[in-house]
């Protein structure tokens, strides 16, 4: 009886102007001048099976454990001496989570005012006073680095290239968001958030990650995980390299390579690669 009712009672919710619109309907909160809610999502958009088959793989995403901060901090429970992040946002979210002797952060603030990074600048610019002494050590060697600023494959590369030159020999370079779910994730425009993936953002990050799966010179995975957490070494063998393939870097030969292509593996099997 009142599991009957309950039933009506969410089917009447999801019911406006007599049209089914979906289970999970998202709109803007306001008022038409009926004084009725104003969806900007429609019955199409919501019952579009890309829609749909988008949304729910954003929804798996999400619930993958472990995320970046586990992560960083099982690579830094070697050697901690010391840690930077590029791209910080707002620190509560992984930065003051992780352990280390010494931490640095670098970030211009373009997405969170306060900003309280060391470096209120761009990693182009950080990389280039690094390098030529103005701050820190150029002698400096890093454990980890965690790179996290734009997710542009230019910009990305390099971060890559700079991050090699102050990374200890068995040291990391950890990437975020190296394995987006859908085309819609790893469109190049963060601004346009009218897609099935609504505001979540990727960009183009993978496809700087899969350049440098080419490259000889550097082991690399990717841990199934938090959007994808990419990792890059110059002497743990955490993952060979793979012959060039799809050098257009196209999404679709991603999708269906995705294992091969980012050395997809999940956080268990890279913990027994790691520290032997
Ligand atoms: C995805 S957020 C970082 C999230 C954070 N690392 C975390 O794990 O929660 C990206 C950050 O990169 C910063 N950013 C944008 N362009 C940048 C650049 N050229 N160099 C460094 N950081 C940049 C933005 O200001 C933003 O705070």
């Amino acid at each position: 009886m009142i599991k009957s009712l309950l039933l009506k009672i969410n089917l009447i919710k999801y019911y406006y102007k007599g049209k089914y619109i979906h289970r999970d309907p998202i709109y803007i909160k306001g008022r038409d001048i009926n004084n009725d809610p104003y969806y900007i999502k429609g019955k199409e958009v919501l019952n579009d099976t890309e829609f749909i088959k988008v949304q729910e793989l954003a929804k798996k995403e999400e619930l993958k454990k472990p995320l970046r901060t586990e992560i960083i901090n099982f690579l830094l429970s070697k050697n901690n001496d010391n840690y930077l992040e590029i791209g910080v946002r707002n620190p509560n979210d992984n930065f003051n989570q992780i352990i280390a002797k010494n931490k640095y952060s670098v970030d211009p603030g373009v997405e969170f005012k306060t900003n309280p990074v060391d470096f209120k600048m761009t990693s182009d610019v950080f990389f280039q006073k690094l390098t030529n002494n103005d701050i820190l050590n150029n002698e400096i060697k890093f454990d980890v680095i965690f790179i996290d600023g734009l997710h542009l494959a230019d910009q990305v590369d390099r971060d890559i290239l700079n991050a090699l030159k102050f990374i200890k020999d068995d040291g990391f370079i950890v990437l975020h968001d190296c394995s987006p779910p859908s085309e819609w994730h790893a469109r190049e425009d963060f601004k346009y958030s009218h897609t099935p993936a609504c505001g979540a953002w990727n960009g183009t990050t993978w496809k700087a990650f899969l350049k440098w799966r080419f490259n000889p010179d550097v082991n690399s995975c990717c841990i199934d995980s938090d959007w994808g957490v990419g990792i890059i070494s110059k002497k743990q063998e955490i993952g060979k390299k793979i012959e060039a393939e799809n050098t257009f870097f196209e999404f679709n030969m991603l999708d269906k390579n995705r294992k091969k292509f980012l050395n997809l593996i999940s956080f268990e099997s890279f913990k027994n690669l790691t520290f032997k």
